[in-house]
C-alpha cells in the first residue's frame, strides 16, 4: 500500500484534534483512500501530556518538520502571521504540500504563498481556516465551479455568534466571552473574534475563491459586536429581525463589497436560526441560486475534520502521478480579475436606526424630513413610550436599501439637530437578495 508521511506543526486545540482523529479513524481513512497516511513527525513549542505520541519523532522546533526529507505533507497549525509564513514558505521551498488552518496567514500572505507554491507545483490548502468543519471552500471552489458567484454572506465567527446568542437570552457580554474562551472557540487574541478581524480574514478568502479576485484583506471593512446592546437586540426582534455578525461579499459594477459588521437579518430566514458556535455561509450562484452551508465553525475535532480532508487531498496528489490540481483560489491565475474592493461609502444596504429624540411635537416630522431629503425610504418606524422618563424618547426606524454615503450624510444631519440627543445607533440590515 502507498504510504504518505505527514508532519504536524502545532499541537494546540486543532493540532490535538487532528492527531486524535487521524489515529482514531486511520483504518477508515485508508479504506477511503487506499493510502496509509502516517503521522511521521510532530513539533510543538508546548508539549501535551494528554496526547500519547508513541514513538513518533517529536521536537519543539517546528522547522524540524519542514527540514525532514521524509515528510510529504506539512500541516501548519501554529497560527499567527510571521513564523507561520516563514514555515509555510520553507515547506514550499522544500517541495512539500502544505495544509493550514491559518486564515490570518492566507488572508494576509496568501497571494505570496500561492505564487511560491505554483512555482514548486505543490498544494497549499486551507479549508479548516474558513468556517471550521464546514467544507465550504470545497463547495465554492469545486461544487460551484459551474457558477458565476454573485454574493456570499455568512456567520463565520463562532465566538461572536455564541456571544450574540447568549446575549439574546439576557446574559452579559464579558461573561459569555470568557466562556467561549474556556471552550477553546476564541482566538488567542479574542479581539480578533469580537471586532470582526477573524471573520474578515475568512470573508477575504471566501470572496477570492468565489469571485476569482486576489486576496485583499487590508481593504475589508470590519465592525465588531462590542457596541451591540441588549436593547437593540430586543428591538430588532420586535421588528421581525435578529442581529447577527455577518461577513458580506458582493460582486458589483467595477468592484466588490467586502464587509463584516453586525447585521439585522429577517427572523424568518434560515440564517437567523443559526445559533451558538455554529457557522453558516450563504453562497449565491447564477446557475444554482442560493445555497447554504451550515455546521460547527470552531472546536478541536470539528476543525480537524476539515484539516484531514485537505491532508487526504494532498496525500492523493503524492500517491498519484497526475498533475491536475484544483487551483489555489479555484481559478487559473490568468482568469483572475483585478476587481478592487469598493469603498464602504459605495455599498448598498438597508438600515436599522435608533435615535434618541426629545419628546415634543414635530420631532418625528423633522427626522422623516432629513431622511427624505437624502432619498431614504422608511420601511417601518416605531416610537416607544419613553423608557428614559426624562423627556427623551427612542425612535426606531428601519429603512429600505440605500447607498451608505447617503446614510452617512443623513446621520450627520440628524445628530446635528437640537431635538436629537447623542449619537444615532446604526445597524445595517440584509435581506439576501441581489
Ligand atoms: N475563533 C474562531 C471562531 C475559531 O470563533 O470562529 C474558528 O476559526
Amino acid at each position: 500500500m502507498k504510504e504518505v508521511n505527514v508532519g504536524i506543526c502545532g499541537l494546540g486545540t486543532v493540532g490535538g484534534g487532528t492527531f486524535n482523529v487521524l489515529e482514531r479513524n486511520a483504518k477508515l481513512i485508508t479504506g477511503r483512500t487506499g493510502i496509509n497516511i502516517r503521522v511521521a513527525r510532530v513539533a510543538t513549542r508546548t508539549p501535551r501530556t494528554d496526547i500519547n505520541l508513541g514513538d513518533i519523532p517529536f521536537s519543539t522546533d517546528v522547522f524540524d518538520v519542514v527540514n525532514d526529507a521524509s515528510i510529504d505533507v506539512v500541516v501548519e497549525l501554529i497560527g499567527g502571521y510571521d513564523t507561520a509564513r516563514e514555515l509555510v514558505l520553507a515547506a514550499i521551498e522544500n517541495g512539500k504540500h502544505v495544509v493550514t488552518a491559518n486564515k490570518a496567514l492566507i488572508a494576509v500572505h496568501g497571494n505570496e504563498i500561492f505564487e511560491a507554491a505554483a512555482k514548486k507545483n505543490v498544494i497549499v490548502s486551507y479549508e479548516a481556516g474558513v468556517a471550521g468543519g464546514i467544507p465550504v471552500i470545497k463547495a465554492v471552489r469545486e461544487g460551484m465551479a459551474a457558477n458565476r458567484v454573485d454574493w456570499i454572506a455568512g456567520i463565520i465567527n463562532g465566538t461572536g455568534n455564541y456571544i450574540l446568542t447568549e446575549m439574546r437570552a439576557g446574559r452579559e457580554f464579558a461573561e459569555v466571552l470568557k466562556e467561549a474562551q474556556d471552550l477553546g472557540y476564541a482566538e488567542a487574541d479574542p479581539t480578533f473574534d469580537v471586532e470582526g478581524i477573524d471573520a474578515a480574514h475568512k470573508l477575504t478568502i471566501l470572496a477570492s475563491a468565489g469571485f476569482g479576485v486576489p486576496l485583499q484583506f487590508e481593504k475589508a471593512y470590519t465592525e465588531g459586536i462590542s457596541e451591540i446592546t441588549p436593547y437593540d437586540i430586543a428591538h430588532a426582534e420586535v421588528l421581525g429581525y435578529r442581529i447577527k455578525h455577518l461577513g458580506i461579499a458582493r460582486r458589483r459594477e467595477g468592484g466588490i463589497e467586502l464587509r463584516v459588521h453586525p447585521t439585522l437579518v429577517p427572523r424568518s430566514h434560515l440564517i437567523a436560526q443559526v445559533d451558538g458556535v455554529l457557522n453558516a455561509v450563504l453562497v449565491d450562484g447564477d446557475a444554482v441560486g442560493q445555497t447554504m452551508y451550515y455546521g460547527p465553525g470552531a472546536g478541536d475535532e470539528a476543525t480537524a475534520s476539515a484539516v484531514i480532508a485537505d491532508i487526504i487531498d494532498a496525500a492523493r496528489a503524492v500517491a498519484s502521478s497526475s498533475n491536475q490540481r484544483v487551483p489555489y483560489l479555484g481559478f487559473e491565475p490568468e482568469a483572475m480579475e483585478n476587481l478592487p474592493v469598493l469603498p464602504m461609502e459605495d455599498i448598498q444596504s438597508a438600515y436599522y436606526l435608533r435615535i434618541t429624540a426629545m419628546d415634543h411635537p414635530g420631532v418625528l416630522a423633522k427626522i422623516a424630513s432629513v431622511l427624505s431629503e437624502h432619498g431614504i425610504n422608511i420601511e417601518s418606524i416605531m416610537q416607544k413610550e419613553s423608557e428614559f422618563k426624562d423627556g427623551r424618547i427612542p425612535v426606531i426606524i428601519l429603512t429600505h436599501t440605500v447607498q451608505e454615503r447617503q446614510m452617512n450624510r443623513a446621520i450627520e444631519e440628524l445628530e446635528a439637530l437640537s431635538d436629537i440627543d447623542g449619537r444615532v445607533v446604526r445597524i445595517r440590515a440584509e435581506n439576501f437578495e441581489g
